[in-house]
């Protein structure tokens, strides 16, 4: 069975070709970072235009590398929430003039899912299948869940933020100190060079759901730990960095950034480290996990998947490569396989959603 995937759900345009669950014939991403990076984050309507633009080039690229005809195509999959809406809409009416001028089904599906799928299709290439029920980690620049996976596909939400994502708490502050967005991969790559004991953050505790994340206590905590000190010399040094270098190097990036700033981040990252995985071993104890699946932009910290294997996390833990961890359309279509074989198909009126809970 082959499918062709479609998804723009945020700042990615991406498509993929992938066969039989397991063999990816392609995988093109065409990235809105230079579009988005001089604003610290993305513009809902420049992402949009950018979609528009990039939709008919990028889905005939992902067909002519995986030299696929589109009559050979079993359906089309494409994301229809959660996401910005004007993103979605682009993907979303692409796939359906496609399905419908080639009388193919049309497959929705959510974008967190295809996080989690990302992870079970290569687990299985690996030949190290993601056992059943799996616990999955989803962190992202607009999530952090923790579900409960079953075999047959059911996905059932444990818990969640309450306030910023991880990956959205790591822009924020790279933003706050003048570091490009996206800020994840900055603070991953300088966290090494710094103490992660060096400024004491301190674990969120809330009432309520035990499997509930928070980051916004932390943030504050980086905007005050930047408040009592004077900065405006290395804030300027990075601006002045930035203004030469639209993606600067990582030694260019230490070059401006005395030690005790990177310290301050490899604190932080620690910290999110650290509530990440202490929730997410809570979670694979309480239901009995087989496996754990770490997924989303933030599973491509390298910080974070160092600890996740020395941690006890209950159970085998899974990630996927680095480029499968960031938005694409193999993981959409990978989470669309089991919707074809269960015949979810969606009908043309299917509309785009943006949070999660209108799934
Ligand atoms: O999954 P993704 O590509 O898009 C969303 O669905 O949000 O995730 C993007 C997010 C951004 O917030 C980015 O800063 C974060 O993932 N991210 C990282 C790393 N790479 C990307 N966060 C921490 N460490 C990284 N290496
Ligand atoms: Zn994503």
């Amino acid at each position: 069975m082959r499918i062709l995937a479609i998804e723009s759900s945020c700042d990615e345009t991406a498509a993929a070709v992938v066969d039989d669950e397991i063999e990816i014939l392609s995988s093109v991403v065409a990235s809105q970072l230079d579009t988005h990076g001089k604003y610290g984050g993305v513009v809902p309507e420049l992402a949009s235009r950018e979609h528009l633009r990039a939709i008919v080039p990028v889905v005939r690229l992902a067909l002519d590398e995986a030299h696929a005809a589109l009559e050979t195509l079993h359906a089309i999959a494409v994301t229809a929430g959660p996401g910005l809406v004007g993103s979605l809409l682009v993907g979303l009416t692409y796939a359906k003039g496609l399905a419908f001028a080639l009388s193919k089904p049309l497959i929705a599906v959510n974008h967190i899912e295809g996080h989690i799928y990302a992870v079970i299709l290569e687990s299985r290439r690996k030949g190290t299948p993601v056992e059943f029920p799996a616990l999955a980690l989803v962190a992202s620049g607009g999530h952090t869940h923790l579900f409960r996976v079953e075999p047959d596909g059911g996905i059932a939400l444990l818990g969640r933020t309450r306030d910023d994502a991880a990956g959205e708490a790591y822009d924020k502050v790279a933003k706050l100190l003048g570091f490009g967005y996206p800020g994840g991969p900055i603070i991953d790559q300088l966290a090494p060079f710094g103490n992660g004991r060096a400024v004491p953050f301190t674990a969120v505790r809330m009432k309520g759901n035990p499997l509930d994340f928070s980051f916004s206590g932390l943030k504050t905590a980086v905007l005050r730990w930047t408040e009592a000190r004077d900065l405006s010399g290395e804030l300027a040094a990075r601006r002045e960095l930035l203004a030469v270098h639209p993606r600067p190097t990582i030694e260019q990036w230490r070059a401006v950034t005395p030690q005790a700033t990177v310290d301050m981040l490899a604190s932080f990252q620690r910290t999110v480290i650290d509530e990440l995985l202490r929730r997410a071993a809570l979670a694979a104890g309480e239901m009995g996990a087989r496996a754990v699946i770490i997924s989303g932009g933030v599973a491509s910290n390298q910080g974070l998947r160092a600890a996740a294997a020395k941690a006890d996390l209950q159970a085998p833990v899974h990630f996927t490569t680095r480029a499968l961890s960031t938005d694409n359309a193999v993981m959409i279509a990978a989470a669309a396989f089991g919707k074809a074989r269960r015949g979810e198909y969606a009908d043309l009126g299917v509309a785009p959603y943006s949070t999660l809970n209108r799934s």
